[in-house]
């Protein structure tokens, strides 16, 4: 059995999993697997959820916390209703969609997690090269709005500029690595920036 085969059975094992747990997509077990590793997501939190469409990190965030955070959730289509969970719609990069964030978190935000992937082109440079612009797009604004001491997850597409963005990451953060989910797809060159501890006193990248 090659590693292939084994990850193409874990891919149908999230799958089904997921209609069984009534998940919207089998990206919560990614999220699952991130926060069980690094303990980032408790009650009381006030949390950004980027890419959020069709809303499964969301609907983690919600079971894990028992209702008991505050969730804005943005995507570029629409996200069915989740309860406690603020719903807009939009370009995460649009200036417009950034101020209606911040009106929604005047007291900061404790954690900011990204999963938003851009159109794929198959060109693996070109798509690598849009993926760390919508990271950037979002560590930007988590330079703005982040507490000290908060937290950002972030999937990437691997490629040149992502090495120099983990650079820059771990300036701002007392702590950043990659991690790969199993959960992953197999076919997939995705990996999650991890950083914790937000420390205020950095500009953007
Ligand atoms: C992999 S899906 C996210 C799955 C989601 N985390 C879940 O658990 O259901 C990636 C999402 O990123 C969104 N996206 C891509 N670019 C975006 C942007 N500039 N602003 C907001 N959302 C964006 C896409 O529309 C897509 O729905």
């Amino acid at each position: 059995m090659t590693k292939a085969w084994f990850k193409k059975r874990l891919n149908d094992h999230y799958l089904k999993q997921s209609r069984i747990d009534s998940f919207r997509s089998r990206a919560a077990y990614k999220l699952e697997e991130i926060d069980k590793k690094y303990s980032l997501i408790k009650p009381g939190m006030k949390i950004l959820d980027l890419g959020a469409a069709p809303g499964s990190w969301s609907q983690y965030i919600a079971r894990k916390t028992g209702g008991k955070s505050s969730v804005i959730a943005i995507d570029l289509l629409p996200i069915e209703p989740i309860e406690q969970v603020t719903i807009l719609q939009g370009d995460l990069r649009s200036k417009e969609k950034q101020d209606e964030i911040r009106k929604l978190a005047p007291k900061g935000l404790d954690l900011v997690l990204s999963d938003m992937a851009p159109d794929t082109t198959g060109i693996h440079y070109a798509d690598a090269d849009n993926s760390i612009e919508l990271v950037t797009a979002a560590l930007n604004l988590s330079y703005e709005l982040l507490k000290p001491g908060g937290s950002f997850v972030a999937k990437v597409f691997e490629g040149e500029g992502y090495s120099e963005l983990l650079r820059q990451t771990k300036k701002n953060f007392d702590f950043a690595k990659s991690y790969n989910p199993k959960a992953s797809l197999a076919s997939s060159r995705e990996l999650y920036l991890v950083a914790r501890f937000f420390k205020p006193s950095q500009k953007s990248v």
